[in-house]
């Protein structure tokens, strides 16, 4: 099973597939029975059997419309069955239980199909399907505090969905709304004045100019950080001059802002090096500072249009609803000290964003922790009127990254492992498991790194992707490594399998023929594989969830490995079953490496 059939009801994407899927067609040929029968269409959605051993598709609507009509099931589904009748695509039907119905494909039909797939490069993904422009909203690094193992999930998560709304032709923005503009930065500001009065930094009468160098290097503001937070959490009066100079800074206090734009630099430049190295990147690097004015602008309107209020001094917009069913706080816009908050620059940020960009979806992918945050955001935003009803905003909340012990992930010494050393430890391991395994040993020095590179990333990313992201994981790099198992690894040695039969192949001057029926389970249970790609891609970008994806790659890596184990490809002696299988096996190739592509894998040519 590849994925318990397709999950309807979010309407992502249009429903208007230009090369329909297995499912699209019989749905079509179901729906239209059902309504024959006098019954909606709907009731005709099929779905891929949870029972590959009983039979490939089933319809349950029999079922559902029973209870309603009145009538026994297994009667309706007869008569759906009778009006159906026989036809090209389908070789079997039959009615199970108190009325499923139980449908099986035309070895002849499948092979008609796949060599449709076969012949699209993009493998019978349709296109343009998406309304309008997306604006994706990942990655969530902070200045002065370096990212680690969770920051893996928003890049990862992220990324994935960028390709595949990218791949569906949606133009896609990437934006990772650096945190360069809170209270953290009034406390290094506060850290350093203390380790450094002497700097011009701090001469309130001061306009500069400064010095041209950064006072702190990024590994000193990477060690002030920690100290000064802990310190001002436990000293209400550190804390009390932090959030002075966060207001001051905010305000443009010459001295600070040119401290602060030290403190970005250093901060971005490893920022981007880190993100390098994980292979992820952004259209844009909006920190919250750039929406200063506009946070300014905006809460002086709310304010005039009477919709935001004073609250124990503070300026808040209220969001709760009737009917909710549990307490929804107000969003709150400004201190009484007149320094603005995290939702105030999202709401900024939305407005700018629907501005900029004007999106049909905005959607966040940040830690589910965060998804109250971002439902009073929301809220705010539709009261606004800042975002209207027809434009989607979604929060893609994930879980947290675990070490062995159900605890958030540390090293061994217990300190938070930093994201760039942690993907160099994956990368130099990933090596490792290379020469254990046996893998690519045959090969240059410098293309072993290149592919223990790969090995690693793809490791890590599907490790993570393969959980519904709101589930928590745990992090064990010797299980993601494994070259078996439902693995990056795994996958990355199926495709280089591939490729390495059909360089075989090609040295005996063998090429890839045309698509014939199956005839035995192992090719059909590999063609039926083969089809179900599109619906797998269209599900995973409709309810945002990759795992679908993952379970699709995986399911197709082990049947082109039973295909292989019973069907000697390369010994065949009939010259058009071995030109059919090579055909299915190009074709496996071909849409794992779209998958794993849109997963953000990369496979190599050897190993
Ligand atoms: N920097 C934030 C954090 O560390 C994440 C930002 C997420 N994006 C957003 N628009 N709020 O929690």
């Amino acid at each position: 099973m590849y994925f318990a059939g397709l999950i309807s009801g979010t309407q992502r994407l249009s429903p208007t597939p230009a090369m329909a899927s297995f499912q699209a067609i019989l749905t079509d040929i179901f729906g239209a029975a059902f309504a024959h029968c006098g019954f909606e269409r709907r009731f005709g959605q099929v779905v891929i059997s949870q029972r590959p051993d009983l039979c490939q598709f089933q319809c349950n609507g029999a079922l559902a419309v029973s209870k309603a009509a009145r009538q026994n099931p297994r009667e309706i589904a007869a008569r759906v069955v009778d009006t159906v009748g026989s036809r090209e695509e389908l070789s079997h039907m039959s009615i199970a239980g108190p009325g499923f119905i139980n449908i099986n494909l035309a070895p002849s039909f499948l092979a008609a199909h796949l060599r449709d797939v076969a012949r699209d490069p993009r493998c019978g993904t349709p296109a343009g399907v998406i309304p309008g422009k997306v604006v994706i909203d990942y990655g969530g690094p902070n200045v002065a505090k370096p990212m680690h193992v969770g920051h893996l999930r928003n890049a990862i998560i992220g990324q994935c969905f960028s390709n595949l709304f990218g791949f569906l032709g949606s133009p896609v923005v990437s934006d990772n709304h650096l945190g360069d503009w809170g209270t953290q930065m009034g406390m290094l500001i506060c850290a350093l004045a203390e380790m450094h009065p002497e700097l011009p930094y701090f001469d309130a009468g001061s306009r500069g100019p400064y010095p041209g160098q950064p006072p702190v290097s990024i590994e000193e503001l990477e060690a002030i950080y920690p100290e000064a937070n802990r310190r001002c959490k436990a000293d209400p009066e550190a804390m009390a001059r932090a959030q002075k100079a966060t207001v001051e800074l905010q305000n443009g206090r010459p001295g600070y802002v040119a401290l602060w734009k030290y403190f970005v630099d250093v901060s971005v430049e490893r920022l981007k090096a880190d993100f390098e190295k994980l292979g992820v990147a952004f259209d844009r690097w909006l920190g919250e500072s750039f929406y200063q004015k506009r946070m300014e602008d905006l809460v002086a309107r709310l304010k005039k249009q009477g919709l935001a209020k004073e609250s124990e001094g503070a300026l808040v917009l209220p969001v709760s609803r009737d009917g909710d069913t549990r307490e929804i706080p107000p969003l709150m816009l400004m201190k009484s000290d007149g320094a603005f908050l995290y939702g105030t620059s999202d709401l900024a940020t939305l407005e700018f964003r629907m501005q900029e960009f004007n999106p049909s979806e905005i959607i966040y992918v940040v830690d589910i922790r965060q998804s109250l945050h971002f439902e009073q955001v929301f809220r705010a935003a539709r009261r606004a009127g800042i975002v209207p009803e027809s434009v989607r905003l979604e929060h893609a909340g994930f879980g947290t990254v675990n070490g062995p012990d159900g605890r958030p992930f540390k090293t061994r010494e217990g300190d938070v492992m930093q994201l760039g050393d942690l993907l160099d430890m994956v990368y130099a391991r990933a090596y490792e498991r290379m020469v254990e395994a046996g893998v690519a040993q045959d090969r240059p020095e410098d293309e072993k790194r290149d592919i223990a590179r790969k090995v690693g990333l793809a490791a890590l990313r599907f490790a993570d992707l393969q959980n519904h992201r709101t589930s928590d994981y745990v992090f064990d790099i010797e299980k993601f490594l494994q070259f078996e198992g439902k693995t990056g690894p795994y996958l990355l040695y199926s495709a280089v399998r591939i490729k390495s039969i059909l360089r075989n192949a090609a040295e005996k001057r063998l090429s890839p023929g045309e698509i014939a029926a199956p005839q035995s389970d192992a090719e059909q249970n590999l063609m039926l594989a083969l089809g179900h790609l599109p619906a797998s891609v269209r599900t995973a970008a409709d309810t945002l969830a990759p795992n679908v994806l993952c379970d699709w790659a995986y399911g197709l890596a082990q049947q082109f490995n039973r295909f292989y184990r019973d069907c000697h490809v390369l010994r065949e002696k009939d010259a058009r079953r071995q030109g059919s299988w090579l055909a299915l096996i190009r074709l496996a190739l071909d849409e794992l490496t779209l998958a794993l592509g849109l997963l953000g894998m990369e496979i190599p040519d050897r190993m």
